[in-house]
């Protein structure tokens, strides 16, 4: 066969398997029988191997998985990837219903979508044809899983429409692969995942897109990126037109045109889940019109115009078999449930932590009751209340000991606390746990030193606090338990990288008390240096926005201490770096910028830079990025297609610049 006529029939084969995985997949109306589907693609494949040139990215044997990859690459999202303020019962779907009545009017339809329980993901076309897909991520940075995302049948390689558009939906594992995938993994000796969800994550996180393509995963679209300029004046019309570019929607939708509406189509569902072949954990509320939406704007986290409700957790009965106790990082003797297992939303649970003893006697629990308990916020486990009517007489009160389970010395309870600690700074369970807490991912993110391997480490006495641990040796790791050669090339590689955190990553693990994740970075960003918090005094501290009295007192006594200062000098000979390394948030009153001090919005698309970017560049000339327009505003940036944020700039007499001028202000 000829080159030409070999590139046709590969043109035609493509149209032909592309056109019948889209009625199998997307409309789920299969219209040739698998064995024709099954035999044009081994043509295909055929055709494509011996003319490896005529391949491309739309093709159907894309679907089989690509080459083994490396690392996942990370990907910027162009707009932010919001998440959802939560609902959980009528009475907040009605308060919902009215702030979004306050904004817009009383004229307000919603469209209600089942909320599908699984993995966020952007999907990017141009022209078309598919470039890249991405996780969720934090919501600005994803990864780039585009190999995987090629192997779930539904997802479109080309278009019907030659367009340029992101799209955002739930990848998911239908209930059924899921038990097959489980059975499987059972037989084979290997754990099983907890439910669909993990399983679903699970796979497209996976290296090796092979083994993706055999997950049988499948998505729902169910928002656009960037709506603006396409048309579509409002969620549902967005939603036909993914229909129509051959997307795979839910069909449950239904627009409702008030709260009642929407209450109804809610507790429908309370019933109807269970039949559902893929799970859900609730209903997405979004307001239809996008006139309304960019009216309400969004709150750094989450649209002002959606909300989902969550189903009620399941409740489960099941026996209290006995309390342990552990001590924490902060001395504090926190008492655990220990349960017989029982499966609650999908994976097995034998713990729940039960806080204080306050807690203990409010429930009135004791050791052989039968409890009942849930999974709070669908992941926390958490006794819920005693069934103190089946009490057979067999059943004990507990006491919470007068001395430290772990060094024996005796417990107290700090002023206005509930809890009791163990005040002994020696006392081995805090060192080991602000270990494991100094390696976690918010603080020094050591990948590879979990809490198994700190454990040991601090068993076998190679560490007594943070700095051993850029002491530990090949060797030293080598004779631990489950540790080969790799794993010990890579965890020491890790702890070489982290040597080089930023400032905030250090002062959180240090574990200074009251010093959380944000007010580490704050404290970082404002001092610069650790010399320079170490020497701060408590005025200045308090001076500074988010550091309150308590706060201020914690960090100069922290940095009183002698040990504390020889721990730094140590850890700094070490080379591990004691410096703020993000931008320094420059104060109004220091720059001299056009941006200093002023309020300014951004709207509509933005060609050259991101929006994240524009905000980052405005914020550190000592500008103030604002989500909605208001008579505080000083200065709106307008991008392409910009809507009723730029009327109502120019309605209110505010100053509006474009794109090309905002570059040419942030360059000067
Ligand atoms: S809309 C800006 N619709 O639920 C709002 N989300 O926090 C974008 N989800 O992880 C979300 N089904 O991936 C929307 N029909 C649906 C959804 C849905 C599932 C997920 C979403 C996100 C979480 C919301």
């Amino acid at each position: 066969m000829d080159l030409q006529l070999t590139e046709q029939r590969i043109n035609e084969l493509k149209s032909l398997l592309n056109q019948y995985g889209y009625e199998y997949y997307v409309l789920d109306k299969p219209t040739v029988p698998d064995l024709e589907y099954d035999r044009l693609m081994q043509e295909l494949l055929k055709l494509e191997e011996k003319y490896p040139e005529l391949k491309t990215s739309d093709s159907p044997s894309e679907r089989v998985g690509g080459p083994i990859l490396d690392l996942f690459e990370k990907v910027e999202h162009r707009t932010p990837m919001l998440s959802l303020g939560n609902a959980f019962n009528d009475g907040d779907l009605r308060d919902f219903d009215r702030r979004v009545r306050q904004a817009v009017g009383d004229t307000v339809s919603y469209v209600c979508e089942l909320k599908i329980d699984g993995l966020a993901v952007s999907l990017r076309y141009e022209n078309g044809l598919f470039l890249q897909g991405a996780t969720r991520g934090d919501g600005t940075i994803g990864e780039d899983i585009t190999a995987n995302l090629k192997t779930i049948k539904s997802i479109p390689l080309r278009l019907r429409e030659n367009v340029s558009i992101e799209v955002r939906g739930e990848a998911f594992m239908p209930k059924r692969s899921f038990e097959a995938l489980n059975r499987v993994k059972e037989e084979n000796g290997e754990e099983p995942f907890a439910n669909p969800r993990n399983a679903a994550a699970g796979s497209l996180r996976q290296l090796d897109p092979k083994m993706a393509a055999s997950r049988n995963l499948d998505v729902f679209l169910y928002g656009i990126g960037d709506i603006g300029g396409l048309g579509v004046t409002s969620h549902g019309e967005g939603l036909d037109y993914l229909d129509a570019l051959g997307f795979k929607t839910n069909k449950e939708r239904r627009k409702c045109s008030g709260i009642d509406d929407v209450i109804e189509y809610v507790n429908s569902w309370v019933e109807k889940r269970p039949h559902l072949p893929y799970e859900i954990d609730g209903i997405v509320i979004k307001v239809d019109s996008l006139e309304q939406q960019e009216q309400l704007g969004t709150t750094a986290k989450s649209p002002r115009w959606a909300i989902a409700y969550k189903f009620p957790a399941e409740e489960v009965v099941t026996t209290l078999l006995d309390i342990e106790l552990s001590v924490g990082r902060t001395g504090v003797v926190t008492p655990t449930a220990i349960l017989v297992p029982v499966k609650v939303a999908g994976t097995t649970v034998q713990r729940a932590s039960l806080h204080n003893e306050d807690l203990i006697r409010e429930k009135d629990l004791k050791i052989g009751d039968k409890v009942v308990i849930k999974k709070a916020g669908d992941i926390i486990p958490e006794v819920v209340n005693v069934l103190a009517e089946e009490r057979t007489g067999t059943e004990r009160d507990f006491y919470m000991p007068t001395h430290c389970p772990e060094c024996e010395s005796e417990l107290v309870r700090l002023d206005g606390e509930v809890a009791l600690r163990c005040i002994n700074p020696k006392c081995p369970a805090q060192i080991r746990e602000g270990l494991i807490h100094f390696v976690s991912r918010d603080a020094m993110n050591i990948e590879g030193l979990g809490e198994r391997v700190i454990s040991q480490l601090f068993t076998e006495k190679l560490i007594a606090d943070v700095a051993d641990l850029y002491k530990l040796t090949r060797e030293q790791l080598l004779a631990l338990e489950r540790m080969g050669e790799k794993s010990v090339s890579n965890l020491l590689k890790a702890i070489e990288a982290s040597k080089s955190n930023s400032l905030e990553k250090l002062l959180f693990g240090l574990g200074i008390r009251h010093v959380g994740a944000k007010a580490a970075k704050t404290l970082a960003q404002e001092f610069g240096s650790m010399d320079h918090l170490a020497a701060a005094t408590k005025e200045q501290l308090i001076s500074i926005n988010e550091i309150g009295e308590k706060m201020a007192d914690s960090i100069v006594t922290f940095f009183e201490q002698e040990e504390v200062s020889s721990l730094i000098k140590e850890l700094s000979s070490y080379g591990v770096n004691m410096d703020y390394k993000g931008a320094k948030p420059v104060l109004a009153a220091e720059s001299d910028s056009i941006f200093a001090g002023k309020t300014i919005v951004l709207t509509g698309k933005l060609e050259k830079l991101s929006r994240n970017e524009a905000k980052e560049k405005i914020e550190a000339l000592g500008g103030n990025v604002a989500g909605s327009v208001s008579k505080k505003t000083h200065l709106v940036i307008a991008g392409e297609e910009a809507g009723s944020k730029l009327s109502k700039a120019q309605e209110l007499g505010i100053e509006v610049w474009d794109e090309e001028k905002l570059l040419v202000e942030l360059n000067k």
